[in-house]
Parts: structure tokens; C-alpha cells; sequence
């Protein structure tokens, strides 16, 4: 059975485009249920409506948080869903609306940011490495918990900060691997390769990556 997924985005919607791409192209087996998106006429509506997918566009302005993370599971209650998907979505959650997707001490959501973590967490990964003059940086896939980017992270991959970039080339090569990283990790959880692990020493909870995909 496919890994059933819902997209949660904010913005022009690259990263949710590449994982409907890949679905297409075979190399990651999984659905996406609905496509729910906080900011009206953002471009992710229209790649979700090219692709045939349900679209919700649940504006959060002038709500208070709570009132807004009801609506969006609200929306979400109409689907089976194994996996929140974010894919730029700019909001903070609540622990109340990551609770319904708890399991095992752990939550169904996944987040992808633009920079190393725990280094540059924030709405302007990019910028915030770029002008701190960082001479490689990247991309880091991760699960979500209750802090800020903060979650146990799946997959990191680095590229470097050339001397000649502008902030524009910066984001542009980060961009084209976040387009191939998300997928790929995506496709880890679907062959149920994430083991949940604690470390003692840093009381964090972290994934380890199996080899080989679990029937
Ligand atoms: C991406 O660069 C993503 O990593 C970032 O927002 C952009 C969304 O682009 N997410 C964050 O900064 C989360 N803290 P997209 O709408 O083209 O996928």
C-alpha cells in the first residue's frame, strides 16, 4: 500500500511539485491525499489542481492559532493519512494539532529546512547562512516535534557556498537538492527504514537509517 500523504505548504510550492514529479516517475511510492495550504492564491494551489489533487486553502489571518489548526484538521479528517508532508508550510504548530499524528513518541510530520540543522532554524534558512558567510551549508529533512526545527532528522545533505555566489545561486543549488532529498526520504519511511533510537547523552530522541527496506 502506498504511503498516503497530505501537503502542507505556505508558498510557490517547488518542493511539493517534486514529490508529485517523483510519485509520477516511480521512485517514490506514495499518494497525496489533499494538499492543504495557509496563504490564498499561493502557487502551490495551482500545482495541486494541475496534478489532479484535492486542494484546501485555509487562510490563517486574522485567527488565533488554535481556531486555525482546527480548521486544518478539520479539512485533514476527510482523508486517510499516514504522513503529514511539510513543504513550506510558515507556521508554528501547537502540540494539540501534532497530537493526532503521535505514534510511538513520535509524530507523523516531516519537515524539510533549508540549512544544517540544528545550525539556521527560521523562516530564512538560506539568507541566515548565506550572510553569516558559511562555506558549506545544506539541506536537512527531519521529523517534526513540539520545538522549531527541531525534530529528529532523516536525511542532511551538504553543498558548498561558492566565493563567486550570489544569495540567488546560494539558494538556487540548495533548492535543486531539497527537490531530490524529500523524496528520497519520503520513499525511507514508505520502505519502513527509520528506526527510532534515544540518546542518553543528548536526551534527544534521533532516526537510524536500516539498509534495507522492512516487507
Ligand atoms: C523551501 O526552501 C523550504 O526548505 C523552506 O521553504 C521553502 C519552500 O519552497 N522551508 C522552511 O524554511 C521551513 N522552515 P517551496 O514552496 O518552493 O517548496
Amino acid at each position: 500500500m502506498p504511503l498516503q500523504l497530505a501537503i502542507l505548504a505556505s508558498g510557490r510550492g517547488s518542493n511539493a511539485k517534486a514529490i508529485i514529479d517523483a510519485i509520477k516517475a516511480g521512485t517514490l511510492d506514495a499518494t497525496i491525499q489533499c494538499v492543504i495550504c495557509n496563504v490564498e492564491n499561493a502557487g502551490v494551489l495551482d500545482i495541486a489542481q494541475q496534478a489532479g489533487i484535492p486542494a484546501h486553502c485555509i487562510p490563517h489571518a486574522g485567527l488565533k492559532r488554535p481556531v486555525h489548526e482546527a480548521q486544518v484538521l478539520e479539512a485533514l479528517s476527510a482523508y486517510e493519512v499516514d504522513y503529514l508532508v511539510l513543504a513550506g508550510y510558515m507556521r508554528l504548530m501547537t502540540p494539540g494539532f501534532l497530537l493526532p499524528f503521535k505514534d510511538d513518541g513520535f509524530y507523523r510530520v516531516v519537515n524539510i529546512h533549508p540549512s544544517l540543522l540544528p545550525a539556521f532554524p527560521g523562516a530564512n534558512g538560506y539568507e541566515d547562512a548565506f550572510h553569516y558567510g558559511v562555506k558549506v551549508s545544506g539541506v536537512t529533512v527531519h521529523l517534526v516535534d513540539e520545538a522549531l526545527d527541531n525534530g529528529p532528522i532523516i536525511l542532511q545533505e551538504a553543498f558548498p557556498r561558492l566565493e563567486t555566489d550570489s544569495l540567488e545561486a546560494f539558494k538556487q543549488r540548495g533548492l535543486a537538492i531539497e527537490h531530490q532529498l524529500y523524496p528520497k526520504a519520503l520513499q525511507l519511511i514508505a520502505d519502513k527504514r527509520l528506526c527510532f533510537r534515544y540518546d542518553s547523552v543528548s536526551e534527544r530522541a534521533y532516526v537510524e537509517v536500516k539498509t534495507h527496506a522492512t516487507t
